[in-house]
């Protein structure tokens, strides 16, 4: 085979997909020295002393083997009670939990199940870019719907306006990246009264759930009418500081579960021994420990969303997650013109907005996941850039 001809044989679905721009903008990064970056979308804590203690006492007792394919048992048991006391939601730890590598393995076996090619699927944006690539692997059609005009998150009217007899599955990414986006409980209501009513899925990507700052968490499966066809996805990477363990749950009902069983047994057999050992510690002893990270980011939060203000910057002011999402097209560049000058003249690293879906042009995704004093650097430097435009005076006291 030449070099043009393999091209040519592979798999057109996955050719066709794109580098992360997250991944392109980090790279570039890492070749500016001094930059600071705000690009990152992992926590800056470590994992929780005692969690990680688990993870070594699992080695160490020679927890080395396969599991079973849905998980280990009491890990199974850890991950439906917590999300009983945290969200009200009913699991049964024997057919309606499974346990993945990550949420995004948990996101890749639910579509790749739920999916079928020609279907359509609504994915409220900007959006975390991981969803789009899977549902175009599995031959469905990522349907983009704007929510800049309603705070970033999706109404039942913006649902209503392009659903079609092939909409077979809605995401809801919430509490949203790159947004922060987090639904009050009324406006979770008013979805789960519009979505009860259809005929098509529901995937609700929960993993920044123990991270909002406002009301309390709510989860669309928790409303009458939506447990039966939500799968609602979660994971540890976010709430205690776990990426690198790779450690994410589906909870479906058990008609579902029986069938993304099949795909995460022929994918991956199970997830690390090792990893759901420090997992069952972190769900049970470790159930709160996002809260003291929870605050820490609260204040962050506060603290740039006052920054960018003063810069004269439009910013919603995030309900959850760590990121903001300002908006900076007043100023006469494309997100991607903005962060690559920011990144070369003002050595601040922040990821450009259309790397979240064409719908994210005009903005920029800051992460607060990184250090006070750096954050803060950060913010001065990108305060002095943003004065060094021409078009910098809107706004600018
Ligand atoms: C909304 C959302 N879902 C899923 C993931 C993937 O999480 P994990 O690291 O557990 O695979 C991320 C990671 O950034 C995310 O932001």
């Amino acid at each position: 085979m030449t070099a043009g001809s393999i091209q040519s044989r592979l798999n057109p679905a996955v050719r066709g997909l794109a580098i992360s721009g997250i991944r392109r903008f980090s790279n570039l990064v890492a070749e500016t020295p001094g930059a600071i970056s705000l690009t990152i979308g992992q926590p800056d804590f470590p994992t929780p002393e005692h969690v990680r203690e688990a993870g070594k006492a699992a080695i160490d007792a020679g927890y080395t083997a396969y599991t079973p394919t849905a998980g280990l048992p009491e890990l199974r048991k850890a991950a439906a009670a917590f999300v009983q006391e945290k969200y009200g939601l009913s699991y049964d730890p024997a057919t309606e939990v499974l346990v993945t590598i990550g949420a995004s393995h948990a996101i890749d076996i639910s579509l790749r199940t739920l999916l079928r090619p020609g279907d359509d699927v609504l994915i409220p944006a900007p959006v975390y870019p991981g969803y789009e690539p899977q549902v175009r692997m599995a031959g469905a059609r990522p349907v983009f719907v704007d929510t800049r005009q309603d705070g970033f998150v999706v109404t039942p009217e913006a649902l209503a306006r392009v659903w079609t007899d092939k909409t077979q599955c809605v995401i809801l990414p919430y509490p949203n990246n790159p947004t922060g986006a987090a639904p009050t409980r009324a406006q979770v209501e008013a979805l789960a009264a519009f979505l009860a009513e259809k005929d098509a899925f529901v995937v609700s990507d929960e993993i920044y759930s123990e991270l909002v700052y406002d009301e309390a968490h709510t989860s669309i499966a928790a409303y009458p009418g939506m447990w039966e066809k939500t799968v609602v996805i979660h994971g540890l990477s976010k709430s205690h500081s776990m990426t690198g363990w790779r450690v994410g749950f589906v909870f479906a009902p058990g008609e579902l579960t029986a069938e993304m069983l099949k795909v995460l047994q022929y994918s991956v057999s199970c997830a690390s021994s090792i990893s759901q050992y420090a997992a069952v510690e972190a769900l049970t002893r470790g159930k709160d420990d996002a809260h003291a990270m929870r605050e820490v980011y609260r204040r962050r939060r506060d603290v740039v969303l006052e920054r960018l203000g003063a810069m004269g910057l439009q910013v919603t002011k995030p309900g959850g997650a760590f990121y903001v999402f300002p908006y900076i097209g007043q100023l006469g560049l494309s997100s991607f013109e903005f962060a690559s000058r920011l990144l070369r003249e003002g050595k601040v690293a922040v990821v450009p907005g259309d790397a979240f879906s064409p719908l994210g042009e005009g903005y920029v995704r800051i992460s607060y996941a990184t250090d006070d004093a750096l954050l803060s650097e950060a913010m001065d430097r990108m305060e002095r850039f943003i004065r060094s435009l021409p078009t910098s005076n809107a706004g600018i006291p």
